[in-house]
């Protein structure tokens, strides 16, 4: 028997399976074993109708790579901000049996990018032009990933998977209050940006609770269900977006879309504590970046110290500044640029990058280097965890990059691209849409995938499955997961209560402790703030989506209450 635990109850799947729900509510600390823990699987994403659509799947018989590519499809038409077929991503695999792999579905530079293609004739950055319209977009690459992962892995028949998200496009999602607000916000953008219309613009203002039906999407949805990557990179689809690419002043051609090729790759695999991490290498900077701020801080005594006290922050900014240094300048795509992947996880490493770090006062970070950052801008991606039944994980981080990505929607073909061009150097030291900088090895060049943040993983604890763990978030995704780990392994926290904790950031450049409102108490923010460490109060930091097995064999669930995001279980 199901039952309903907390949440909207709306959709039409809803009806044919009626879920059970774990909510992100706000302080929800769940024991160690509660009846909110289950056994046979458990999907957490951005949108419960996307998590159901996984649990579905699940439930069909499928494994966790079947419900992810499902779930990949649904969040391309209920959350359009981040979910996505124009986009890309990675995903970290861990089978049952301890097997473990890596698919990088990133976008990459069409041929025809160059090296200056976003500066003035000044050689001055023309921050528009990496962020908006066309040109801002990479090859996507989520199509292809999805098809890869599924030849792979999958159990159940392609269609069976796509199906759902068709049926979705066609009949419409309730939009969320968030997603009314965005979608209100960015009316003219959108008006400007897709003269020929889209979907996601309305007459009049979108309100909470009102259906978004996307007819061009569920036709290019149909296109993938019948003739799997050739219906998204020829026909068509393909069609559609060259001719969108030369009504617009695009670059990206047929070639570029047939060409595209998703890669597995090695994982990333570190240490922490006694548990093994198993995460994404380059081209995302977020496995490495996550090992080294583990290994940074292991030699420490966190627990003893406690969750957020003024040594603990101190350390993990420390740590945060000096690999986020690293990230500038030795991080970028492998197959262009030789990433010195060992050296820089290895501890004698770590040690040495620390040495200089004193409690007496903060290191400045233009002794390390220099560099400039603006204000964040609209941000999202977005991660989902699944488990299945047999104990098959899947840690899946996918994006446009912006909320909305480029702001363009494919006319004809109803999916918006990304604006992934900007997370390239454009020019060295120049900042990107996060502040994040880089040089030579983050240049654009034809077909290069650029770097990303993303860092979706997977923990072992005693060669058992312990953790799945990612999140969205731009340049702090590294650290929202970082400390979603430490919440769990150092602090004793329930999967819930880990996603839940205010978090902080540092990101090496600019000079500052970004701190979540109610991160720390006054008494701990004066104390750092005494020993030079400048804090600034932003908005909220990472929407960790997360699954922790317990020692009695169920998962329990953390969906981030900062969004609208939603476990599934049974
Ligand atoms: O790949 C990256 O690192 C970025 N494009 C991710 C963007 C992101 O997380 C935005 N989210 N909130």
């Amino acid at each position: 028997m199901q039952k309903v635990l907390k949440g909207r109850s709306s959709t039409f799947i809803l009806i044919l399976f009626i879920p059970f729900l774990i909510t992100g509510c706000a302080g929800g600390q769940l024991g160690k074993q509660s009846s909110k823990e289950f056994r046979n699987g458990m999907v957490v994403s951005a949108r419960e109708e996307a998590s159901q659509v996984g649990i579905d799947i699940l439930k069909k018989g499928g494994n966790a790579v079947d419900a992810a590519v499902a779930v990949q499809f649904a969040l391309a038409v209920v959350y359009p901000n981040a979910g996505n077929l124009g986009g890309g991503g990675f995903m970290v695999y861990r089978s049952a049996k301890g097997e473990t792999n890596s698919l990088d579905f990133r976008e990459k530079a069409p041929a025809a990018a160059s090296r200056n293609m976003y500066l003035d004739s000044l050689g001055q950055p023309i921050v528009d032009k990496s962020l908006y319209g066309t040109l801002a977009a990479g090859v996507p690459g989520s199509v292809a990933g999805m098809y890869e992962a599924h030849q792979k892995y999958g159990k159940l028949k392609w269609a069976d998977l796509i199906e759902p998200s068709v049926l979705l496009a066609q009949h419409g999602f309730k939009v969320t209050e968030k997603q009314a607000k965005e979608l209100n916000e960015l009316h003219d953008d959108f008006s400007r940006l897709n003269p020929l219309g889209t979907a996601l613009i309305k007459e009049g203002t979108w309100q909470a609770g009102e259906k978004m039906v996307q007819a061009e999407l569920a036709q290019t949805l149909i296109q993938i269900r019948d003739h799997g990557r050739d219906g998204f990179y020829q026909g068509t689809v393909a069609d559609a977006v060259v001719a969108e690419m030369q009504r617009t002043g695009g670059i990206i051609t047929k070639q570029d879309l047939q060409n595209y090729k998703a890669i597995w790759r090695k994982p990333i695999i570190g240490q922490y504590r006694g548990y093994k991490v198993i995460t994404m290498p380059p081209p995302s900077s977020g496995g490495i970046a996550l090992l080294q701020l583990l290994g940074s801080v292991e030699g420490y005594p966190l627990k003893k110290w406690g969750h957020n006290a003024d040594s603990t922050v101190q350390l993990m900014v420390e740590a945060e500044r000096r690999t986020y240094a690293d990230r500038a300048a030795h991080l970028g795509d492998p197959d262009f640029y030789k990433v010195p992947q060992k050296h820089l996880m290895e501890s004698s490493y770590l040690k040495q990058r620390m040495s200089n770090f004193s409690w007496a006062k903060a290191t400045l970070s233009s002794a390390i280097g220099a560099g400039v950052m603006p204000p964040a801008e609209h941000e999202e991606t977005t991660h989902f965890s699944i488990v299945d039944r047999e104990g098959n994980s899947v840690s899946l981080t996918t994006t446009l990059n912006g909320s909305y990505g480029a702001l363009v929607a494919v006319k004809g073909a109803g999916f918006l691209l990304n604006n992934e061009m900007d997370d390239f150097s454009v020019k060295p030291g120049a900042p990107n849409m996060y502040g994040l900088v880089g040089g030579e090895a983050n240049a654009i060049q034809p077909d290069k995938r650029m770097l990303s943040s993303m860092t979706p993983a997977i923990l072992e604890k005693e060669g058992d499955l312990f953790m799945v763990v990612g999140t969205p978030g731009g340049s702090t995704i590294m650290t929202s997961v970082f400390q979603t780990i430490l919440n769990v392994i150092d602090f004793d926290m329930s999967m819930q209560a880990a996603v839940n904790a205010k978090k902080f950031h540092h990101q090496w450049l600019p000079d500052v402790v970004q701190v979540e409102e109610g991160a720390l108490d006054s008494v701990t923010r004066v104390k750092l703030e005494s020993k030079g460490y400048p804090i600034k109060v932003r908005g909220p930091i990472g929407r960790v989506d997360a699954i922790l097995k317990n020692k009695w064999g169920y998962y329990q669930a953390g969906a981030d209450p900062r969004g609208d995001d939603k476990a599934v279980g049974w």
